[in-house]
Formats: structure tokens, sequence, C-alpha cells
């Protein structure tokens, strides 16, 4: 084990200063040796040069044929033709402009001066940027004040509108979809123009849509006269689409300064295109997560920001890595396994909960810490003698990260001065890339997710099945097996998704399940009419 004075000096040769944005990358705590380093350059000479190429607008998403652009989005002028540099500021003009409009109550509710509430209604990149942000800006007195749906879960939805209540006259509903088709987002739709219907309100002078150029939904709002719509492009994905109009939209309804996020994220990416490893935090990220998981995800990362406002960075980390790392193959075919799992929540709370694991427990992690130097905006009382909570807090990361380090688990600690714009912008954009050097040290597409796309076909799959299941059992004017069901239906292999669709249906007393519960070849069904 290194001594004191060792790491001290390990921690400055290390440490990673950028002056503007006040922020500090720390991954002097991570165990890896100066032959690592060298042996990375080559990699990293590729990795460094894979960047070059997809900022230059190079396919870097070979599956899908697609140029990556979210680097564009902050610096518009590197984008490589003119009609996209058009597209962007032109954009960010536009959503200023329609956010004005709003606030002013130039455009209002048919039944109000204003709109006062926001439902942004997207899942997975075209809901966790939105949500993390919303949590970092959050405040009594934001100009409308945002809910989500993002999930189909019916219930949720029924909180969310109820919560809502009489407020929904005044709701402005955003529907995010770059695919402009994905269950989910287009069912939360459905349910949300019903209850408007139910409620004797038109939908149609509530929404807007942001959605892919042409896609199903882009249709449909310009059909239904929506009030209005804004681009996602093919070359921006859903996890890296925060800083375009799926985040900044709501970000702006809020109130929350975008072209600082803008700002932000344009510093961090001009610090990351520096190549060399020792400059360059997004690469300390990267050869750090390289080191730690022996470029395998042999570990996962806990994130761990000490900041409730942070609090969903963990799980919009998650999204980022997983979707973007995990893959069953590399760039050349072959069957490789990749991905780096993420989780975490917020300290010090953590500290009560899975902590004692990450402490004591399987030494299967790093951690990252994210630190935050101002307490907060306001004074706050002295708890014991010179000392006020925010102490605590810092003195629980420290705490945690050398009791870490003394049993042997490593962590990285990444430090702004305070929860802005500005720095959630640099956040987001130091991951971004953090994520594209990885993929490249690894040879993997970040940009495709064919594993979301299986999801959505097997989804898919299911609902036909039962489709087919509620007709068959409505021309059938006796009880019928399970058996009965799937040999009529020629679906013996599908038997057990009957099972499940059926005992979902009886719950929800559509259909009557007939028999023993608990011996379900036994049951007998009928449609409940
Ligand atoms: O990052 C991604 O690509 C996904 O998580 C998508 O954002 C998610 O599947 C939602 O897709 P869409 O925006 O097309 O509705």
């Amino acid at each position: 084990m290194s001594s004191a004075v060792e790491l001290w000096q390990r921690y400055q040769d290390w440490l990673y200063y950028h002056s503007e944005l006040g922020l500090y990358v720390d991954i002097s705590r991570i165990r890896f040796t100066p032959d690592f380093v060298t042996q990375m350059q080559p990699k990293f000479v590729k990795a460094f040069a894979d960047m070059k190429a997809l900022e230059a607008g190079a396919i870097a998403n070979p599956d899908e044929q697609r140029m990556v652009g979210h680097y564009w989005l902050r610096t518009p002028e590197i984008a490589p033709t003119e009609e996209l540099r058009r597209d962007i500021t032109e954009t960010i003009d536009r959503i200023e402009d329609f956010t004005k409009k709003v606030h002013t109550g130039v455009i209002h509710p048919p039944s109000a001066p204003k709109f006062t509430d926001i439902l942004s209604i997207g899942i997975g990149g075209s809901a966790l940027g939105p949500q993390f942000v919303a949590q970092c800006f959050n405040k009594a007195d934001v100009p409308l004040k945002i809910s989500f749906i993002d999930n189909c879960d019916p219930d949720g939805i029924d909180l969310v509108l109820d919560l809502l209540g009489d407020r929904l006259s005044t709701t402005l509903v955003l529907v995010i979809s770059k695919s402009g088709g994905t269950p989910e987002a287009a069912n939360g739709m459905k349910e949300v123009e019903f209850a408007f219907e139910k409620a004797g309100l038109n939908f149609t002078k509530h929404a807007i849509a942001i959605t892919g150029v042409g896609s199903a939904l882009e249709k449909y709002a310009i059909a239904q006269g929506w009030l209005d719509q804004f681009p996602m492009y093919d070359w921006i994905g859903g996890r890296t689409s925060e800083l375009s109009a799926v985040g900044l939209v709501p970000a702006a309804l809020q109130g929350i300064d975008i072209r600082e996020m803008l700002r932000g994220a344009n510093l961090m990416d001009a610090a990351t295109r520096i190549e060399d490893i020792r400059q360059n935090p997004a690469a300390m990220l990267a050869m750090s997560w390289y080191f730690a998981s022996n470029g395998k995800g042999e570990k996962d990362m806990v994130v761990l920001p000490y900041k409730d406002r942070l609090l969903l960075f963990s799980r919009y980390l998650q999204q980022l890595v997983m979707e973007s790392l995990g893959k069953e193959q590399d760039l050349d075919g072959n069957t490789v396994y990749q991905g780096l799992a993420v989780y975490g929540n917020k300290g010090s709370t953590d500290q009560h909960a899975y902590v004692q694991q990450l402490r004591e427990g399987v030494p299967n992690f790093f951690a990252t810490f994210i630190e935050v130097l101002q307490d907060s905006i306001t004074p706050h009382p002295e708890v014991e003698a010179g000392v006020v909570t925010g102490d605590y807090l810092l003195g629980f990361l420290q705490g945690t990260r050398n009791a870490l380090y003394e049993n042997g688990r490593d962590s990285i600690t990444v430090t702004i001065p305070f929860v802005s714009e500005l720095t959630v912008g640099a956040l987001i954009a130091l991951y971004e890339r953090a994520v594209s050097f990885y993929a490249s040290l690894v040879n993997i597409n970040a940009y495709h997710q064919p594993g979301v796309e299986a999801g959505k076909k097997a989804g898919a799959k299911v609902l036909n099945l039962q489709q087919k299941l509620v007709s068959l059992l409505k021309s059938s004017n006796v009880s019928l097996s399970l058996e009965e069901i799937a040999t009529k239906l020629d679906a013996l292999e599908d038997i057990e998704s009957l099972y499940h669709i059926a005992r979902h249906l009886h719950a929800n007393s559509k259909i009557l399940l007939e028999g023993d519960l608990s011996k379900p070849a036994t049951l007998k069904m009928m449609l409940i009419v």
C-alpha cells in the first residue's frame, strides 16, 4: 500500500483542473501504473483519431449508416455541412422564441392567460436527460412546473394526472420521441389525449411534438394542428440528446439557461479534444474505466453524487454508459459481450444503505464520487462549533473515499464548484466523450442499440398474441383450456406466454379464469362481456 506522502504526490500528479469551469477530475485512487499508461497510448492514438473522424461527419454508427453529431449541437460551426449548422442554430433560436411566447402568454391555453405546467411524455433517452436536468434546477418558483410520464404503467399515469388535477387545463404537453413510434410514448400520448377529452379540453391547443423529421408523430402533430414541433435528427442518439431539442425545450420552458448549458458542453468538448491523456479529462476517465474493469466490464461503476440535485445523474449515466457500451459484438463482428454496469443513487444517503457492501463486501466495483464544493446559496446555521451541515457532507465523502481505498476499492472523484447550467452542461459533455473514447478503446459501436430494438419487437409479439387470444375467446361460446387455445392459434410454443397474458387479463377483469390457479394447465377461460 502506498504511503500518505506517495498518495498525495500521485494526487497532485494526476489532478486535472479546468479553470473556466472550476471542474476537477481526480483519478489518483485508481491503481494504474506508469506502464499501464504507456500501454494505453496506442489505443488512445486510435481513440483520438476516431473522435476526429466522428466530429468531421464520418459514419461512426455503421450498423445504422449514420453520422454521430451530438458534439455539433454545442459547436455548430464544426458540423460538416452548412445545412446542419443552420438546422442546429435555427432550432435553438426557435426554442428561445417559443419559450418567450409561452412565458409572456403570447402562446397560452384556450382557457387561461398562461400555461402553468409541462407534462413531458417520452422514455429512455427522451426522458432521462430532461428528468436529470429538471432535478438539478428545481426550485419553488419555476415558470412552469414539470411532470413526466415515462412508462406504460397505467397506475403511474393516473398518479401524474391526479397530481395535475385541474391544472391540466393550463398544462403544456411535450410528446418526445425520436422515432415517433415507441409504444410507451405513443400510449402516454393517447392516455393524455383521452384525459384532455374527458376534461372537455382541446388537446391540440396544448401539445407540441419533439420528434424525428418525417416521423409518424410529426405527421400526426401537423395533421392535428398541434401548437408546434421541434426536430430530432437521425445523427443524434436518444441518450445523447439532452443538448438537442429533446432536452433544451423542457429546460428553457422551466427557465433554465440553455445557452449556458451549451457553453459548458462546448468548453468541455474543447478540453476533451486535446490529444494527450494527462490533459484530457474524458480520456482520463476512459483510461480509468478500462483499467478498473480490465477493458471487459469486470467491475461495475458505482456513481455517488454527494448532492441531492444530482441524484438522477447516476440514473442518467446508467443509460448513457450501459446502452452505449453494452454490446454483444465488436466492430469486427466478434462476440465480446462488452459493457460497464452502472448504478448509484446519492451520498451521504447511500452510506446508510448499500455502501456497507461497498466498504466491506464483494469488491466487484469502482466508485465515482461527484463532489460539489458550494454547499448552498443561503447561509446555514452551525450544527456544532464551527461546523455546518455541508461540512458533514464533505466529511462523509472524504471518509468513504479513504475507507474504500484502504480496503482495496478504487475510485474517481469529479468535483464541480456548484450546480449551474455551465457545470451541468460540462458534466454531460465530459461523460459523453468518455463513453466515445471507451467505445474506441474496446472497438465497439456505442451509437446503436440493437438490444433495445429487440425488446420493442419482443413486446409487440406478446401483444399480437393477446389480440389473437381475445378474438378467439370472443368467437367461442364455451370456456377454453390453455392447450385448446394454443392449438387453435397454432401457438403451442407460446403456451406459457398465453398463460401470462390470460392471468393478466383475469386480474384486470377482462377474462374469467376457472379452476385451480396454482395449476395453470388445468385452467379454463372465457371472456367477460
Ligand atoms: O437512447 C436511445 O436511443 C433510447 O433509449 C431511446 O431514447 C428510447 O428507446 C426512446 O426512443 P424514442 O425517442 O424513439 O421514442
